[in-house]
Protein backbone atom coordinates (compact mmCIF):
# COMPACT_ATOMS: atom_id res chain seq x y z
CA UNK A 1 0.00 0.00 0.00
CA UNK A 2 1.24 3.41 -0.91
CA UNK A 3 0.02 7.29 -0.20
CA UNK A 4 0.60 9.58 -2.90
CA UNK A 5 0.48 13.15 -2.67
CA UNK A 6 0.53 15.21 -5.77
CA UNK A 7 0.49 18.49 -6.96
CA UNK A 8 -0.52 20.46 -10.46
CA UNK A 9 0.84 23.72 -10.92
CA UNK A 10 1.05 23.92 -14.68
CA UNK A 11 -0.95 26.95 -15.51
CA UNK A 12 -4.01 28.79 -14.25
CA UNK A 13 -4.77 25.67 -11.39
CA UNK A 14 -3.01 24.99 -7.98
CA UNK A 15 -4.26 21.36 -7.20
CA UNK A 16 -3.26 18.83 -4.65
CA UNK A 17 -4.50 15.53 -4.03
CA UNK A 18 -4.14 12.15 -1.95
CA UNK A 19 -4.09 8.69 -4.14
CA UNK A 20 -3.86 5.62 -2.69
CA UNK A 21 -2.70 2.45 -4.61
CA UNK A 22 -2.55 -1.29 -3.33
CA UNK A 23 -1.15 -4.00 -4.68
CA UNK A 24 -2.59 -5.60 -7.50
CA UNK A 25 -2.65 -5.32 -11.20
CA UNK A 26 -2.37 -1.85 -12.61
CA UNK A 27 -6.01 -0.82 -13.02
CA UNK A 28 -6.81 -2.27 -10.00
CA UNK A 29 -6.77 -0.64 -6.60
CA UNK A 30 -6.22 2.98 -7.34
CA UNK A 31 -8.05 5.16 -4.76
CA UNK A 32 -8.37 8.81 -5.38
CA UNK A 33 -9.04 10.26 -1.76
CA UNK A 34 -9.14 13.68 -2.35
CA UNK A 35 -8.86 15.87 -5.52
CA UNK A 36 -8.69 19.91 -4.44
CA UNK A 37 -7.91 22.63 -6.62
CA UNK A 38 -8.43 26.23 -7.13
CA UNK A 39 -8.06 28.37 -10.41
CA UNK A 40 -7.02 31.38 -11.57
CA UNK A 41 -10.13 33.37 -12.63
CA UNK A 42 -10.53 36.91 -14.08
CA UNK A 43 -13.83 38.36 -15.45
CA UNK A 44 -11.88 40.30 -18.39
CA UNK A 45 -8.36 39.50 -19.22
CA UNK A 46 -6.57 36.26 -19.49
CA UNK A 47 -4.23 34.79 -17.57
CA UNK A 48 -1.20 37.68 -16.52
CA UNK A 49 1.37 35.20 -15.47
CA UNK A 50 2.75 37.14 -11.97
CA UNK A 51 -0.94 37.49 -10.32
CA UNK A 52 -1.21 33.72 -11.62
CA UNK A 53 1.85 32.75 -9.30
CA UNK A 54 0.61 35.53 -6.58
CA UNK A 55 -2.64 33.43 -6.82
CA UNK A 56 -1.17 29.55 -5.99
CA UNK A 57 1.23 30.93 -3.39
CA UNK A 58 -1.64 32.61 -1.61
CA UNK A 59 -3.81 29.55 -1.49
CA UNK A 60 -0.79 26.56 -1.37
CA UNK A 61 -1.61 26.39 2.23
CA UNK A 62 -4.77 26.05 2.39
CA UNK A 63 -5.14 23.35 -0.92
CA UNK A 64 -2.60 21.61 1.04
CA UNK A 65 -4.51 21.54 4.06
CA UNK A 66 -8.14 20.99 2.59
CA UNK A 67 -6.73 18.08 0.36
CA UNK A 68 -4.99 16.30 3.51
CA UNK A 69 -8.23 16.64 5.54
CA UNK A 70 -10.64 15.36 2.98
CA UNK A 71 -8.50 12.35 2.48
CA UNK A 72 -8.60 11.89 6.45
CA UNK A 73 -4.93 11.24 6.51
CA UNK A 74 -1.43 13.16 8.03
CA UNK A 75 1.55 14.51 5.97
CA UNK A 76 3.37 12.16 7.95
CA UNK A 77 1.82 9.41 6.32
CA UNK A 78 2.49 10.11 2.85
CA UNK A 79 4.82 7.65 0.98
CA UNK A 80 5.59 9.55 -2.55
CA UNK A 81 5.40 13.27 -3.58
CA UNK A 82 4.65 13.70 -7.27
CA UNK A 83 4.77 17.02 -8.72
CA UNK A 84 4.15 18.70 -12.20
CA UNK A 85 7.91 19.53 -13.28
CA UNK A 86 6.20 20.45 -17.11
CA UNK A 87 5.22 21.71 -19.61
CA UNK A 88 3.91 25.01 -17.99
CA UNK A 89 4.14 28.39 -17.33
CA UNK A 90 7.70 29.27 -15.13
CA UNK A 91 6.49 31.40 -12.74
CA UNK A 92 3.18 28.71 -11.74
CA UNK A 93 5.47 25.81 -11.90
CA UNK A 94 7.95 26.69 -9.29
CA UNK A 95 5.64 27.27 -7.02
CA UNK A 96 4.57 23.86 -6.91
CA UNK A 97 7.85 22.72 -7.12
CA UNK A 98 8.99 24.66 -4.82
CA UNK A 99 6.33 22.91 -1.89
CA UNK A 100 7.13 19.85 -3.51
CA UNK A 101 10.69 19.93 -2.69
CA UNK A 102 10.07 21.32 0.54
CA UNK A 103 7.81 18.01 1.29
CA UNK A 104 10.20 15.62 0.41
CA UNK A 105 12.73 17.16 1.85
CA UNK A 106 10.52 17.31 5.08
CA UNK A 107 8.94 13.52 5.05
CA UNK A 108 12.34 12.38 3.77
CA UNK A 109 10.41 10.77 1.13
CA UNK A 110 10.90 10.40 -2.89
CA UNK A 111 9.78 13.01 -5.09
CA UNK A 112 8.84 12.34 -8.65
CA UNK A 113 8.52 14.64 -11.67
CA UNK A 114 5.42 14.61 -14.03
CA UNK A 115 5.02 15.36 -17.21
CA UNK A 116 1.50 17.31 -17.54
CA UNK A 117 0.50 15.83 -20.98
CA UNK A 118 1.32 12.75 -20.52
CA UNK A 119 -0.71 12.59 -16.93
CA UNK A 120 -3.61 13.69 -18.84
CA UNK A 121 -3.44 10.38 -20.56
CA UNK A 122 -2.92 8.21 -17.84
CA UNK A 123 -5.15 8.73 -15.91
CA UNK A 124 -7.72 8.05 -18.61
CA UNK A 125 -6.26 5.36 -18.93
CA UNK A 126 -5.72 3.86 -15.59
CA UNK A 127 -9.92 5.61 -14.78
CA UNK A 128 -11.66 3.66 -17.57
CA UNK A 129 -9.06 0.77 -17.43
CA UNK A 130 -8.40 1.36 -21.23
CA UNK A 131 -5.22 -0.54 -22.19
CA UNK A 132 -3.56 0.99 -25.17
CA UNK A 133 -5.46 4.58 -25.85
CA UNK A 134 -4.80 7.31 -28.35
CA UNK A 135 -5.14 10.48 -26.12
CA UNK A 136 -7.07 13.66 -27.42
CA UNK A 137 -5.31 16.05 -25.15
CA UNK A 138 -7.86 19.29 -26.09
CA UNK A 139 -6.83 22.23 -23.63
CA UNK A 140 -5.77 25.84 -23.34
CA UNK A 141 -2.58 25.92 -24.08
CA UNK A 142 -1.95 22.40 -25.58
CA UNK A 143 -3.77 20.55 -27.98
CA UNK A 144 -2.15 17.57 -29.13
CA UNK A 145 -2.87 13.84 -30.49
CA UNK A 146 -0.99 11.35 -28.12
CA UNK A 147 -0.33 7.60 -28.22
CA UNK A 148 2.58 5.22 -27.32
CA UNK A 149 4.97 3.96 -29.98
CA UNK A 150 8.53 2.54 -29.33
CA UNK A 151 8.80 3.43 -25.74
CA UNK A 152 7.23 7.40 -25.71
CA UNK A 153 4.13 8.64 -25.76
CA UNK A 154 4.68 10.14 -29.97
CA UNK A 155 3.08 13.42 -30.44
CA UNK A 156 0.69 12.20 -33.74
CA UNK A 157 -0.60 15.98 -34.68
CA UNK A 158 -0.93 18.67 -32.67
CA UNK A 159 -1.77 22.91 -32.94
CA UNK A 160 0.58 24.92 -35.15
CA UNK A 161 -0.56 27.72 -33.39
CA UNK A 162 -2.28 28.28 -30.15
CA UNK A 163 -4.50 25.22 -27.85
CA UNK A 164 -7.73 25.07 -28.93
CA UNK A 165 -9.02 26.50 -25.71
CA UNK A 166 -6.66 29.64 -26.04
CA UNK A 167 -8.73 30.08 -29.33
CA UNK A 168 -11.80 30.09 -27.68
CA UNK A 169 -10.97 31.95 -25.19
CA UNK A 170 -9.13 34.67 -27.30
CA UNK A 171 -12.10 34.43 -29.52
CA UNK A 172 -15.00 34.73 -26.10
CA UNK A 173 -12.45 37.78 -25.14
CA UNK A 174 -13.89 39.26 -28.56
CA UNK A 175 -17.70 38.51 -28.01
CA UNK A 176 -17.35 39.83 -24.04
CA UNK A 177 -17.27 36.36 -22.68
CA UNK A 178 -14.98 36.86 -19.88
CA UNK A 179 -12.17 33.77 -18.91
CA UNK A 180 -12.33 31.25 -19.84
CA UNK A 181 -14.80 31.16 -22.30
CA UNK A 182 -15.19 27.64 -23.78
CA UNK A 183 -18.06 26.77 -21.34
CA UNK A 184 -20.32 30.29 -22.24
CA UNK A 185 -19.40 29.33 -25.60
CA UNK A 186 -20.82 25.85 -25.26
CA UNK A 187 -23.94 27.81 -24.12
CA UNK A 188 -24.57 30.05 -26.43
CA UNK A 189 -23.93 27.62 -29.36
CA UNK A 190 -26.84 25.32 -28.32
CA UNK A 191 -29.77 27.80 -30.11
CA UNK A 192 -27.13 28.62 -32.66
CA UNK A 193 -27.27 27.89 -36.53
CA UNK A 194 -24.22 26.63 -38.46
CA UNK A 195 -22.36 28.75 -41.10
CA UNK A 196 -18.94 27.86 -42.77
CA UNK A 197 -15.76 28.77 -41.49
CA UNK A 198 -12.27 28.46 -42.64
CA UNK A 199 -11.35 24.83 -42.09
CA UNK A 200 -7.84 23.70 -41.71
CA UNK A 201 -6.67 20.60 -40.86
CA UNK A 202 -2.63 19.75 -42.05
CA UNK A 203 -1.98 16.14 -42.41
CA UNK A 204 -2.62 15.34 -38.72
CA UNK A 205 -2.30 18.97 -37.27
CA UNK A 206 -4.07 21.42 -37.01
CA UNK A 207 -3.92 25.83 -37.04
CA UNK A 208 -6.39 27.99 -35.54
CA UNK A 209 -5.24 31.67 -36.77
CA UNK A 210 -6.75 31.81 -39.65
CA UNK A 211 -10.59 30.55 -38.36
CA UNK A 212 -9.79 33.04 -35.32
CA UNK A 213 -9.20 36.21 -38.15
CA UNK A 214 -12.44 34.97 -39.90
CA UNK A 215 -14.53 34.49 -36.77
CA UNK A 216 -13.54 38.07 -35.50
CA UNK A 217 -14.68 39.29 -39.44
CA UNK A 218 -17.94 37.42 -39.07
CA UNK A 219 -18.54 39.27 -35.58
CA UNK A 220 -18.08 42.90 -37.16
CA UNK A 221 -20.26 41.92 -39.64
CA UNK A 222 -23.22 41.33 -37.02
CA UNK A 223 -23.60 37.42 -36.87
CA UNK A 224 -24.84 36.71 -33.43
CA UNK A 225 -22.86 35.10 -30.79
CA UNK A 226 -25.43 32.09 -30.85
CA UNK A 227 -24.47 31.39 -35.28
CA UNK A 228 -20.93 32.28 -34.15
CA UNK A 229 -20.03 29.91 -31.46
CA UNK A 230 -22.18 27.25 -32.88
CA UNK A 231 -19.63 27.83 -36.45
CA UNK A 232 -17.01 27.56 -34.80
CA UNK A 233 -17.50 24.53 -32.13
CA UNK A 234 -18.66 22.59 -35.31
CA UNK A 235 -15.58 23.91 -37.18
CA UNK A 236 -13.04 23.45 -34.64
CA UNK A 237 -14.35 19.85 -33.21
CA UNK A 238 -14.67 18.41 -36.44
CA UNK A 239 -11.31 19.36 -37.26
CA UNK A 240 -9.91 17.65 -33.53
CA UNK A 241 -12.26 14.52 -34.75
CA UNK A 242 -10.59 14.09 -38.27
CA UNK A 243 -7.38 13.98 -36.43
CA UNK A 244 -8.26 11.55 -33.58
CA UNK A 245 -9.48 9.60 -36.27
CA UNK A 246 -6.90 9.49 -38.39
CA UNK A 247 -4.13 9.03 -35.86
CA UNK A 248 -6.49 5.98 -34.57
CA UNK A 249 -5.93 4.88 -38.03
CA UNK A 250 -2.25 5.47 -38.49
CA UNK A 251 -1.42 3.81 -35.08
CA UNK A 252 -4.17 0.80 -35.41
CA UNK A 253 -5.15 1.83 -31.68
CA UNK A 254 -8.22 0.28 -30.19
CA UNK A 255 -9.53 2.86 -28.09
CA UNK A 256 -9.56 6.88 -27.89
CA UNK A 257 -9.35 8.63 -24.62
CA UNK A 258 -9.94 12.61 -24.09
CA UNK A 259 -8.20 14.67 -21.96
CA UNK A 260 -7.85 18.86 -20.94
CA UNK A 261 -10.70 21.31 -19.90
CA UNK A 262 -11.94 21.48 -23.81
CA UNK A 263 -13.18 18.05 -23.75
CA UNK A 264 -15.81 18.57 -20.99
CA UNK A 265 -17.47 20.16 -24.34
CA UNK A 266 -20.09 17.95 -24.86
CA UNK A 267 -20.14 18.08 -28.54
CA UNK A 268 -16.91 18.06 -28.60
CA UNK A 269 -17.76 14.26 -26.66
CA UNK A 270 -20.40 13.72 -28.80
CA UNK A 271 -18.60 13.55 -31.90
CA UNK A 272 -15.85 11.93 -31.06
CA UNK A 273 -17.89 9.13 -29.43
CA UNK A 274 -19.72 9.38 -32.89
CA UNK A 275 -16.57 8.20 -34.88
CA UNK A 276 -15.56 5.74 -32.34
CA UNK A 277 -19.10 4.18 -32.47
CA UNK A 278 -18.47 3.73 -36.01
CA UNK A 279 -15.03 2.26 -36.50
CA UNK A 280 -16.23 0.11 -33.45
CA UNK A 281 -13.38 1.36 -31.29
CA UNK A 282 -13.54 2.05 -27.24
CA UNK A 283 -14.24 5.85 -25.91
CA UNK A 284 -13.43 6.82 -22.57
CA UNK A 285 -14.49 10.53 -21.70
CA UNK A 286 -12.85 10.86 -17.56
CA UNK A 287 -14.99 12.70 -15.40
CA UNK A 288 -14.94 16.93 -15.44
CA UNK A 289 -12.46 16.74 -12.37
CA UNK A 290 -9.86 14.92 -14.17
CA UNK A 291 -10.24 16.28 -17.14
CA UNK A 292 -8.99 19.80 -16.23
CA UNK A 293 -5.83 20.40 -14.38
CA UNK A 294 -6.19 18.40 -11.45
CA UNK A 295 -3.54 16.66 -9.02
CA UNK A 296 -4.87 13.63 -8.96
CA UNK A 297 -3.96 12.52 -12.34
CA UNK A 298 0.09 13.74 -11.14
CA UNK A 299 -0.01 11.26 -8.38
CA UNK A 300 -1.30 8.55 -10.38
CA UNK A 301 1.51 9.36 -13.13
CA UNK A 302 4.10 9.58 -10.56
CA UNK A 303 2.96 6.55 -8.77
CA UNK A 304 3.33 4.50 -12.03
CA UNK A 305 6.54 5.91 -12.61
CA UNK A 306 7.91 5.37 -9.48
CA UNK A 307 6.77 1.68 -9.65
CA UNK A 308 9.15 1.23 -12.60
CA UNK A 309 12.25 2.58 -10.20
CA UNK A 310 12.36 6.65 -11.04
CA UNK A 311 12.18 9.18 -8.63
CA UNK A 312 13.87 12.89 -9.12
CA UNK A 313 16.76 14.04 -7.08
CA UNK A 314 16.34 17.47 -6.07
CA UNK A 315 19.29 18.31 -8.14
CA UNK A 316 17.23 17.30 -10.98
CA UNK A 317 13.71 18.75 -9.54
CA UNK A 318 14.40 21.91 -11.79
CA UNK A 319 11.20 22.97 -13.87
CA UNK A 320 10.80 22.31 -17.15
CA UNK A 321 8.54 24.76 -18.98
CA UNK A 322 9.45 23.37 -22.50
CA UNK A 323 9.14 19.80 -21.68
CA UNK A 324 7.71 18.07 -24.76
CA UNK A 325 5.58 14.75 -24.60
CA UNK A 326 7.90 12.46 -26.14
CA UNK A 327 11.40 13.32 -24.33
CA UNK A 328 9.55 10.85 -21.85
CA UNK A 329 11.11 7.60 -21.48
CA UNK A 330 7.70 5.15 -20.91
CA UNK A 331 9.60 2.84 -18.27
CA UNK A 332 5.99 1.64 -16.42
CA UNK A 333 4.47 0.26 -19.36
P1 LIG B 1 -3.09 23.04 -20.01
O1 LIG B 1 -2.19 23.63 -18.99
O2 LIG B 1 -3.36 21.62 -19.79
O3 LIG B 1 -2.72 23.36 -21.40
P2 LIG B 1 -5.14 24.76 -19.19
O4 LIG B 1 -4.23 25.23 -18.15
O5 LIG B 1 -5.69 25.76 -20.07
O6 LIG B 1 -4.50 23.65 -19.93
P3 LIG B 1 -7.55 23.13 -18.60
O7 LIG B 1 -8.21 23.24 -17.29
O8 LIG B 1 -7.21 21.77 -19.08
O9 LIG B 1 -6.32 24.05 -18.43
O10 LIG B 1 -8.45 23.80 -19.73
C1 LIG B 1 -8.94 25.09 -19.67
C2 LIG B 1 -9.52 25.44 -21.02
O11 LIG B 1 -10.67 24.63 -21.26
C3 LIG B 1 -9.93 26.86 -21.15
O12 LIG B 1 -9.41 27.36 -22.36
C4 LIG B 1 -11.46 26.80 -21.20
O13 LIG B 1 -12.06 27.81 -21.98
C5 LIG B 1 -11.68 25.44 -21.81
N1 LIG B 1 -13.00 24.87 -21.49
C6 LIG B 1 -13.48 24.55 -20.26
N2 LIG B 1 -14.74 24.08 -20.37
C7 LIG B 1 -15.05 24.08 -21.69
C8 LIG B 1 -16.20 23.72 -22.44
N3 LIG B 1 -17.31 23.27 -21.85
N4 LIG B 1 -16.15 23.87 -23.78
C9 LIG B 1 -15.04 24.32 -24.38
N5 LIG B 1 -13.93 24.68 -23.73
C10 LIG B 1 -13.93 24.57 -22.40
FE1 LIG C 1 -3.64 20.26 -18.79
Amino acid sequence: MMLILGIECTAHTFGVALVRKSEGGEYGGWEILSNKKKAFTSPDAGMIPAKVSDHHVEHSASILAAALSEANVTVDQVDLIAFSQGPGIGNSLRIGAALARSLAMRLHKPLVGVNHCVAHLEIGRILGKVEDPVLLYASGANTQIIALEAGTYRVFGETLDTGVGNFLDTLGRELGMGFPAGPVIEQAAITGTYHALPYSVKGMDVSFSGLLSAAKRAHEAGMSNEDLCCSVQETVFAMLTEVAERALAHSGKRALVLGGGVACNRRLQQMCSEMCAARGVQFYVPEKQYLVDNAAMIAVTGALMHSSGISTLLAESEVRPRERTDQIAVTWR
